[in-house]
């Protein structure tokens, strides 16, 4: 088979785009959105300057940040039609299908070329609204005013808890947002783009991008880490559930990496915030995070020889639930980051549009079958 023909199966190691919005340094364990460490960001920036970065290729000066939160801040609240979308939405179906129902409807008139980065902005500001009142409407209350002065974090937090968050809460979220906002082209990345390639819109990928990272092999890992968690129960528990798990050939969720053969970075951040979250939240919380101690220790043993180390969403649901987010959302909150990826993919790929159609190896019956009518195959 000649070299060319030969298929890279789930585009392993296949370069699709150039990109400079982030580099995954790989050998060093580091992540880098726009040449500057992710961890640095987290420190010292917010989810929105991280966004404006992402979008602009470039950290604002004072005047353009204060305009694009004005911008961002008056896209936060939700129209009364964007309420009622949300409240059809949230009474049907999951957290992920409703924040994609509500990009849909957004989507009805495609914005011109032109107008994209507007839609991109506003894309982003609506997303913790969206998700903030489904999570509301699905726990049987109504959706409410947002508070844009909380910021996305901030204004999430307190739509799901009815409270204004605790500034540690603030904190917590923000970084998450940060370290979750963009990695490359992993599966609901890619697919934005592919979307994007077609000169559809900036809705619409997202709406890709949201069903893609669904999955539990992608988004989904963190409530399914969660959902370890519990199953174990308690610290003294970890090594034989690890060994009964690992014999079963099921997966330990919030383990492993396409791209990382080593700890990912924003888990090692994520680590340090649980720790602390652990310390503050005290109760399940606590024993929550200490299972996930023993448990990464139990299966850094069993599996680093394989490549295999914590990724970013082994230590979120410790996290997650300290701020009060729900596990069954864990998924989504992800996507209310990552949205600010996907329509910085789309925006950068569509500087240099190239419709995305790769090949397939045919592996089907020679060509040129002979028809049979159907009396005559017995
Ligand atoms: C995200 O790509 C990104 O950038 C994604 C992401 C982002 O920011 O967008 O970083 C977010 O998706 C993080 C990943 C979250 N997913 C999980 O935690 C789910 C559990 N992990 C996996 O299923 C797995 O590690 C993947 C899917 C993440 C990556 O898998 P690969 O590269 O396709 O590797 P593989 O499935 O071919 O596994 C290689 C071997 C297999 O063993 P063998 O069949 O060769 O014997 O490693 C084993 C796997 O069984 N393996 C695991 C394992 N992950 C892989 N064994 C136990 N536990 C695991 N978690």
């Amino acid at each position: 088979m000649e070299a060319a023909q030969r298929v890279h199966k789930g585009l392993e190691g296949v370069y699709v785009l150039e990109s400079s919005l982030c580099l995954i340094d790989t050998e060093h364990g580091k992540l880098y959105y726009v040449g500057y460490d992710v961890e640095e960001l987290a420190e010292k920036s917010s989810y929105e300057e991280v966004s404006y970065l992402l979008l602009n290729g470039r950290l604002p000066r004072r005047s353009e940040f204060e305009a694009f939160l004005t911008k961002l801040r008056s896209e936060m609240e939700l129209t009364p039609e964007e309420k009622r979308d949300v409240q059809y939405a949230a009474k049907r179906t999951g957290p992920m299908d409703a924040l994609a129902a509500f990009y849909l409807f957004a989507s009805k008139d495609p914005p011109q070329a032109k107008d994209q980065m507007e839609h991109a902005i506003k894309a982003v500001a609506k997303a913790g609204s969206v998700l903030g009142n489904t999570i509301r409407v699905q726990r049987g209350e109504e959706p409410i005013e947002s508070q844009p002065e909380l910021g996305i974090a901030g204004n999430l937090i307190y739509l799901v808890t009815s409270k204004r968050p605790e500034q540690y809460q603030v904190e917590f979220l923000d970084d998450i947002l940060i370290l979750h906002a963009e990695h490359g082209v992993p599966a609901s990345t890619f697919g934005a783009v592919v979307t994007a390639s077609t000169l559809s819109d900036v809705y619409s990928s997202i709406v890709t991008g949201l069903m893609t990272l669904k999955g539990p092999l992608h988004g989904g890992a963190a409530e399914a880490a969660y959902y370890q968690f519990v199953e174990i129960g308690d610290p003294d528990r970890v090594e034989s559930w690890l060994e009964r798990t690992l014999a079963e050939k099921r997966r330990v969720m919030g383990f492993g990496h396409r791209v990382y053969k080593i700890y990912d970075p924003r888990a090692k951040y994520v680590k340090a915030m649980a720790a602390r979250a652990a310390e503050l939240a005290g109760g399940r919380v606590k024993t929550l995070y200490e299972i996930a101690v023993r448990l990464e220790q139990a299966a850094i043993e069993k599996l680093s020889s394989r490549g295999l180390f914590p990724n970013v969403d082994f230590w979120t649901p410790i996290v997650y639930t300290a701020i009060g987010i729900p596990p069954g959302y864990f998924t989504a909150v992800f996507a209310v980051s990552r949205v600010v990826g996907w329509v910085a993919h789309v925006l950068e790929y569509w500087k240099d549009n190239r419709l995305i159609r790769p090949l397939h190896l045919y592996t089907g019956p020679e060509p040129g079958q002979r028809y049979v009518p159907i009396e005559a195959r017995g």
